[in-house]
């Protein structure tokens, strides 16, 4: 059992702020307008900016096993085909044919040699290359090797499989932009677990209230009476800014154990829940003994796609241990409805004029940090580094 030194530093905080009935608090209340979550000039700029510039995490790298697995996604209104090479390298493509546009790979996932477009049979092999094409006569002089599929930057850290929808002029940096979080993803060994279940949901609420849903502890001794409120100390959590991501701590009841511990003998893990936001738009939310991966993309002003895998360490040994899992997937997904449901509620009222602005309490650390990194991307201060 070995524990960070910001692992450390947390559970001081929340044993502190245990002692002294506190929270992690932010310098001031922070106003939100209300019309970051209605415009759709807002939600313009977000779907050109956060979800074409800024890497999202789409697959689970269990889900391309092998040379010649693929998946494709267009949950972001891009159309993305993602392929595991021979030398076992994760690339993304646009799914776009270069002979006339149409879409290469229709299956969600599957596995391939190579990849022929339905309309004319144009052939293009794992690395996206044009391979072949029937009646190449009538193409003669074609340059092949300017006709791949277009390549859109893709990565594989941690397990996971993060794709930026566009392609990018240079390449970019996602170990510079991934690094504040890096011990910790590290640490939770992903890559080996397994996905237990995997659900998709739309919803009918801005993609912002169901990201907030994730960033802030404030409301499960309300939204989740009878569900998750007794699991965790109410509205007592320990924020940690890795502009742009957060890792928000949310302590287990037996944490005040630790305090008649020597510091040398904790652990963490089994002491909290940890609601990591990934900016823009994923969390990694671990659980003492499982993870689940959120992935939240608007679909349209007041609509959104809330995606989730469930990873466990291992397959399900036996019966008793399905059970076990199923029952933590049951719960789970009773828990996010509640979250969802009252977010539907707060869209249906978003035009009632009865607020301009939210407030976001002091309390809500990562709704502010969020926020305004959301805001530094919209307005170009904040950007993915690139590699030099
Ligand atoms: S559009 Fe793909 S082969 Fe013609
Ligand atoms: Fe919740």
């Amino acid at each position: 059992m070995k524990i960070s030194s910001e692992e450390r530093d947390i559970i001081q905080r929340i044993l502190q702020h245990h002692a002294q009935g506190t929270t992690d608090m932010t310098p001031e209340m922070m106003a939100n307008p209300v019309e970051n979550y209605a415009s759709d000039k807002v939600l313009e700029a977000e779907q050109q900016i956060l979800f074409r510039e800024f890497p999202l995490i789409l697959a689970h790298s269990s889900e391309l096993p092998d040379a010649g697995s693929f998946l494709t996604n267009n949950d972001t209104g891009m159309p993305l085909l993602i392929t595991r090479n021979d030398a076992g390298e994760v690339q993304a493509f646009l799914n776009v044919c270069r002979h006339r546009g149409a879409r290469v790979e229709d299956r969600p996932c599957g596995k391939a040699r190579a990849f022929s477009c339905p309309y004319h049979s144009w052939t293009y092999d794992l690395n996206g290359s044009l391979r072949g094409l029937p009646g190449a006569v009538g193409f003669e002089g074609l340059k092949k090797d300017e006709h791949g599929l277009v390549p859109v930057p893709a990565f594989e850290r941690f397990g996971l499989i993060w794709v930026r929808p566009t392609p990018a002029d240079q390449p970019i940096d996602i170990d510079a932009w991934l690094k504040p979080m890096e011990e910790q993803l590290n640490g939770l060994d992903l890559g080996s677990h397994v996905i237990f279940e995997s659900w998709k949901l739309d919803r009918d609420m801005s993609w912002r209230l169901a990201l907030e849903g994730f960033q802030e502890s404030y409301h499960f001794c309300h939204a989740h009476r009878t569900t998750a409120c007794s699991n965790y100390l109410d509205n007592q959590s320990v924020f940690i800014q890795h502009y742009p991501h957060v890792r928000h701590a949310v302590p287990l009841p037996h944490v005040v154990d630790l305090a008649d511990q020597t510091p040398e003998t904790w652990d963490y893990r089994p002491n909290f829940m940890t609601q990591n936001y990934l900016f823009p738009a994923n969390f990694v939310q671990v659980m003492t003994d499982h993870v689940y991966v959120h992935t939240i993309i608007p679909t349209g002003p007041g609509t959104c796609i809330f995606k989730c895998q469930m990873l466990i360490a291992e397959p399900p040994k036996d019966e008793r241990a399905e059970r076990f899992w199923r029952r933590n997937y049951d719960v789970v997904r009773a828990v996010f409805n509640e979250d969802f449901e009252i977010g539907e509620n707060i869209q249906k009222g978003l035009n009632s004029g009865a607020n301009l602005n939210f407030v976001f309490g002091k309390n809500e650390c990562c709704l502010h940090y969020g926020q305004t990194a959301i805001t530094d991307a919209l307005e170009q201060r904040l950007k993915v580094p690139l590699a030099l």
